[in-house]
């Protein structure tokens, strides 16, 4: 572990034009830089830096954060290869965090597995290019394969001679350790007799060196020459401390800039499919290597892009032993589409008997959405088959169950209805056990609470049950904009904290009285306060907890600061070690940036002081979001009466509604 003083000092000497400077050719404009983003193709730059609140943000991706971010988002780093690419750059010693002797041994032995792993790929593709016989044997079936030099290079294939140990000879007369050459499997020893003998793993082989996504090499794929049908045609690294098969996407590291530029990942079984595909000029591909995509695999998909491309070769029952594996992408939040090539030909060969046009053209045009796609394709089997077509809905809407986000199930739910002929009520009905079952759906069976004084408890703004919610929603676009609305209102609280949180405002705010009669009124009351006290006094009397993950995380960051030491502290904030969290923050303040730049630069107006609006801002932030919940609960109420889910209570909707009158009267006492 990198302590905490290298990564202070890391980000005390880092600039962040400095950085950027390294990959964006950047140009002042006014006490900013600006350049054209590196994440898309645009021809106007709308790449912001500002040196003065050392961030950046790039308009036309939303993306923002500090120096260590955008090394993450554009090198793709983690945060730690970051910092340690910050601290070579200014020359800042790493310190580490003291390390048993167990650890550092277990480092040094990876470490070493690395370096012989790297040696190995050198030396295979030195001989490849450079050697007679890997010349003549591996490079001109290479060749024979329609590989041109320049992939060749970039993916540094090799070739290891047909001899018994020629390569581990090599490897030891190097200095390089046996131990190590058995432990990454580049060399077998068989013991006995003598003196145990030793054997080049992958001879007689060439080689597809396995790089990880910062480029090293954790492994290798050896294939065979000839047609042997006895022989395995690809023999792959065992398992070992560097290379866990299920944890390794084939090509990752050469695509991954492409496939977050692109937002999109293809998916192909092998090797040589990674590598035709480069040379048609379609980059963002990675390969499974043979076997169904495992949880950690999609997981370094999903640091990239939420939009992956599964590519099937051309035979039947290939592609329906694969479709199983694919609710494990659904599962993760991806969306998936698929692509399935002619009868007969894989990615590879497709692409080396099409022209790039042609490839990307195809691509384009075959790409299917998933779901529908497997409901077309099951239900060809079903035609005429009820009993079959039982069976393939329960399959379909165990499919769309496992897709996380309730709004994109119920739009897969009308597609599906409409592919299958069937009312959309047999598969919501369907979805809706099976969500019950798998305890994900749950919705507000008898855990309603009391309204309150104040207004709605956080159940109303926690995200579970919203599924059920969605689902239960026919007018749907009412629905979408009802979630939006919490977010958006969660945003704006952020947003008025990191930007006012720390001023002193005098708050109006009405409090309930009564009248000499007894009648309830609302009376005036007038204090001073901080802008960051009063927001979260408010939010804490009415137990409001964020629905929105990302705004509750940077809430809590704040709510810490605030009881440590009574006040926001941006900077902290921007370099929070969630990048989620600095994002966001990044973001606020650099939008905030924009506005008033262009509102300068238009019409050289002064911005009108805020100091006088800011009590309204906050005293309506705090109300809307209330009303909003509010509103959201008694809906909530109403289904569950219309469901028969729970007895009508009188008193409870009346409490939600008197509630709700008191919270618009309020508002619109303020206004
Ligand atoms: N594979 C493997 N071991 C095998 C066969 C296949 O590990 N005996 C893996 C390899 O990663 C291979 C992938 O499965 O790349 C897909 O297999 P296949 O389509 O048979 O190989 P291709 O990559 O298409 O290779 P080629 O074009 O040379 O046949
Ligand atoms: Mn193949």
């Amino acid at each position: 572990m990198i302590t905490q003083q290298t990564i202070d000092k890391v980000f005390d000497v880092a600039r962040v034009e400095e950085v950027i400077g390294e990959f964006v050719q950047l140009k002042k404009a006014g006490s900013n830089f600006k350049g054209l983003s590196p994440f898309t193709d645009e021809k106007t730059p709308s790449f912001v830096v500002s040196p003065v609140k050392q961030i950046w943000k790039d308009f036309s991706t939303g993306k923002g954060g500090n120096s260590v971010s955008f090394l993450m988002e554009h090198e793709h780093y983690t945060y730690p290869e970051a910092i340690k690419w910050l601290a070579k750059k200014y020359n800042i010693e790493i310190e580490e965090t003291e390390q048993s002797d167990e650890q550092k041994q277990q480092l040094n032995e990876r470490e070493s597995m690395f370096l012989v792993s790297k040696f190995a790929k050198d030396y295979f593709h030195e001989l490849l290019m450079n050697s007679q016989t890997g010349r003549a044997i591996g490079l001109s079936y290479f060749k024979e394969r329609g590989f041109r030099e320049d992939i060749i290079e970039k993916f540094d294939l090799g070739y290891c001679k047909d001899e018994w140990d020629n390569f581990t000879n090599a490897a030891l007369a190097k200095g390089y350790d046996l131990k190590y050459l058995k432990e990454t499997g580049l060399t077998i020893v068989k013991e006995g007799g003598a003196q145990d003998k030793k054997f080049d793993r992958f001879k007689g082989r060439v080689m597809f060196p396995i790089h990880s996504m910062s480029g090293r090499i954790l492994g290798f794929g050896g294939r065979i020459l000839t047609n042997d049908k006895k022989a395995a045609k690809y023999l792959n690294s065992p398992e070992s401390d560097i290379y866990h098969k299920s944890k390794i996407l084939y090509g990752l590291y050469h695509a991954k800039k492409e496939i977050a530029k692109l937002d999109n990942c293809f998916l192909v079984e092998g090797y040589t499919d990674v590598i035709s595909f480069h040379q048609s000029g379609v980059e963002n591909v990675v390969a499974s290597s043979g076997t169904a995509l495992t949880p950690d695999q999609i997981r370094l998909i999903n640091r990239l892009t939420k939009n992956i491309t599964v590519l099937f070769d051309g035979d039947a029952a290939g592609i329906r032993a694969s479709i199983r594996g694919i609710d494990l992408i659904l599962e993760q939040g991806l969306n998936v589409r698929v692509v399935s090539f002619p009868e007969g030909e894989d990615p590879d060969s497709f692409a080396k008997s099409h022209s790039s046009a042609e490839l990307k053209q195809y691509l384009e045009e075959k790409a299917q959405d998933f779901i529908e796609f497997k409901v077309s394709m099951l239900m060809e089997d079903a035609q005429n088959d009820p009993v079959k077509k039982a069976g393939l809905i329960r399959d379909i809407v165990t499919s769309i169950s496992k897709i996380p986000d309730g709004i994109q199930r119920e739009v897969y739910v009308q597609e599906c209805a409409r592919i299958m002929d069937i009312s959309e009520q047999v598969l919501f009905s369907e979805l809706a056990q099976l969500l019950q079952r798998s305890g994900a759906g749950g919705s507000s069976k008898g855990s309603l609470s009391r309204p309150t004084r104040s207004g709605a408890s956080d159940e109303a703004a926690s995200p579970k049950g919203k599924g059920m919610e969605v689902l239960r929603a026919r007018g749907k676009g009412k629905q979408v904009h009802n979630i939006d609305q919490v977010s958006i209102l969660e945003k704006e609280i952020i947003r008025i904290l990191l930007l006012y949180g720390n001023e002193i405002v005098e708050f109006v705010n009405w409090v309930d009285s009564h009248d000499k009669y007894g009648k309830p009124i609302l009376e005036k009351e007038e204090y001073q306060n901080t802008v960051f006290n009063e927001l979260y006094l408010n939010l804490q009397e009415d137990e409001i907890e964020f629905s929105n993950e990302i705004f509750r995380l940077t809430y809590h960051a704040l709510v810490n600061q605030l009881n440590q030491r009574e006040k926001i502290v941006i900077d902290e904030l921007i370099m929070h070690e969630n990048t989620e969290v600095s994002g966001l923050v990044t973001n606020i303040l650099m939008d905030e940036e924009r506005y008033i730049l262009s509102n300068w630069e238009k019409k050289e107006v002064h911005i009108t002081g805020i100091e006088k609006l800011l009590p309204k801002l906050v005293t309506d932030a705090i109300l809307n979001l209330r009303r909003v919940l509010i509103d959201k609960k008694i809906k909530g109420v109403m289904e569950d009466i219309r469901n028969e889910v729970m007895e009508v209570d009188l008193e409870e909707i009346n409490n939600y509604n008197a509630l709700r009158t008191l919270l618009s009267e309020k508002l619109n006492r303020v206004v």
